[in-house]
């Protein structure tokens, strides 16, 4: 992962040329007719709170700044318009650099989801025809240190009555239904119960799957049935119920209490 990280990096100024420079052209007259990049600290002055924001997320980590997004912003700090910047709210923006393959194929691998491909698992979840990244998501910060500007919409904002029984009403709906599955740099456990570092984004559970048959039997993909792609009750439940967080649960027992949760 580090080593293709790198290499998009390497990518971006190139991709920029190919897909933003339409947009440049189309800019009015006013402006240069070819936009380069300035680097983020150019927007600081006028968009305060999404620097601010900004500088706190795992983009700003990685280098990718305002122009990963936005395209070159020369052309717009010079003349400020909404006509002089690219805005792309599409999934396949955010896709560029959180898909594997083409976006249809979830890959795995150690019994856990590979990372950096969100974009794949959404859409094999019941919220690619409903939802797009930013629907829930503000890009601009980072859901673990501005939570609540980060996610935009909460769960129970589309689902609204939704309850949860059995003790557990103050868990957050994530803990259950996006919970880490994927694996960048840290996974602990042992065979099929195994838990990463990064959540997943694929939603539906599918409570009667015996852990294990979330993914193929090469173990490199993860399967979908009908409905798409499904966690199982190892991930949903027992990185929880592990003796540690809560009480110990064998895979039987949860299997017997998830149809109660709701
Ligand atoms: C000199 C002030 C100034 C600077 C510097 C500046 N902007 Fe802007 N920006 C503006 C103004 C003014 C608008 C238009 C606001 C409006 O029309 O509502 C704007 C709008 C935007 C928009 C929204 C466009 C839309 O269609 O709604 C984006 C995205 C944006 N800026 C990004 C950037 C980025 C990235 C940088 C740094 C490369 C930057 N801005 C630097 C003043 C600035
Ligand atoms: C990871 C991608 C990404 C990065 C990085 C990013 N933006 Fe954006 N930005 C977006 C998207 C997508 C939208 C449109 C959001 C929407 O439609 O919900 C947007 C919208 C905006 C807007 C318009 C907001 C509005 O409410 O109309 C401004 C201004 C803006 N960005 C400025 C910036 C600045 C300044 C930076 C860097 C400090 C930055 N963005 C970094 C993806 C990004
Ligand atoms: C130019 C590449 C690039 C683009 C485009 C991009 N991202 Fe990212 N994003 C990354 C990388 C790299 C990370 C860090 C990966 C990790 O640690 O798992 C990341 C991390 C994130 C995080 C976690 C931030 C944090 O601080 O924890 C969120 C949320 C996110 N991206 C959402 C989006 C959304 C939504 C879009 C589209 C609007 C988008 N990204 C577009 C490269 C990108
Ligand atoms: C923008 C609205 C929206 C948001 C936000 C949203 N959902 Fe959904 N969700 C839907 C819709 C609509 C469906 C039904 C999609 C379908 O059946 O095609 C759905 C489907 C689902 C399903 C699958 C239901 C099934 O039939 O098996 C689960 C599970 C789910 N959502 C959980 C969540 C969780 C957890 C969150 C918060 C992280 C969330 N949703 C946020 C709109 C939303
Ligand atoms: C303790 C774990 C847990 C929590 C917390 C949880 N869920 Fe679920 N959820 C499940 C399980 C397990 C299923 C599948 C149940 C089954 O097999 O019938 C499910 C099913 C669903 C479904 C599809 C079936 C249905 O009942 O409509 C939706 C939608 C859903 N959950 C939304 C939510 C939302 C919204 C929240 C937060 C308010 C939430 N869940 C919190 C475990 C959880
Ligand atoms: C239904 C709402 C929803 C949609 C749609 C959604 N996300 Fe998320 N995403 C979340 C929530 C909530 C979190 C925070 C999970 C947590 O902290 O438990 C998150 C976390 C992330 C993270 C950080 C993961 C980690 O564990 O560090 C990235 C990256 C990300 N999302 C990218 C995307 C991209 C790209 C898309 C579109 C392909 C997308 N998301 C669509 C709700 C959503
Ligand atoms: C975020 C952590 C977490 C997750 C994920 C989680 N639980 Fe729990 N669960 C708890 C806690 C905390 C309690 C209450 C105290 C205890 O049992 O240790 C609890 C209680 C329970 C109880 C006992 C109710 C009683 O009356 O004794 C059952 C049964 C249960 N959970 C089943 C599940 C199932 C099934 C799943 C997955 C669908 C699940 N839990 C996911 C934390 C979690």
């Amino acid at each position: 992962m580090h080593i293709v990280h790198a290499q998009r990096r390497v990518g971006v100024s190139i991709f920029f040329v190919l897909v933003f420079s339409a947009k440049t052209l189309a800019f009015d007259n006013a402006a240069p007719r070819q936009a380069t990049v300035i680097g983020s600290l150019a927007c600081k002055g006028c968009h305060p709170a999404f620097y601010d924001g900004w500088r706190a997320t795992r983009h700003a980590r990685f280098s990718f700044g305002c122009e990963a997004c936005h395209g070159p912003g020369s052309a717009h700090v010079a003349v400020p318009s909404s006509k002089t910047i690219s805005v792309d709210p599409s999934p396949e923006l955010c896709g560029r650099c959180h898909r594997r393959n083409s976006g249809t194929v979830i890959e795995a691998s150690g019994n856990l989801l590979k990372s950096g491909q969100q974009y794949n698992e959404w859409r094999a979840s019941p919220h690619q025809s409903v939802t797009r990244c930013v629907t829930c998501h503000d890009a601009h910060y980072s859901p673990t240190v501005f939570r609540e500007r980060a996610i935009k919409k909460s769960c129970l904002a589309c689902h609204p009555g939704t309850r949860v029984f059995l003790g557990m009403q103050t868990i957050a709906c994530e803990q259950c239904h996006m919970p880490k599955a994927a694996c960048r740099e840290q996974a602990q456990g042992v065979g099929s119960y195994r838990t990463g570092d990064r959540a997943a984004h694929i939603w539906r559970i599918k409570s009667e799957a015996a852990p294990g048959e979330m993914f193929s039997l090469s173990g490199t993909t993860a399967q979908k049935d009908g409905q798409g792609a499904y966690l199982t009750l190892n991930f949903a439940c027992l990185g929880c119920h592990n003796g540690k967080d809560a009480k110990h649960y064998d895979i039987e027992s949860v299997r017997q209490t998830a149809p109660l949760v709701h």
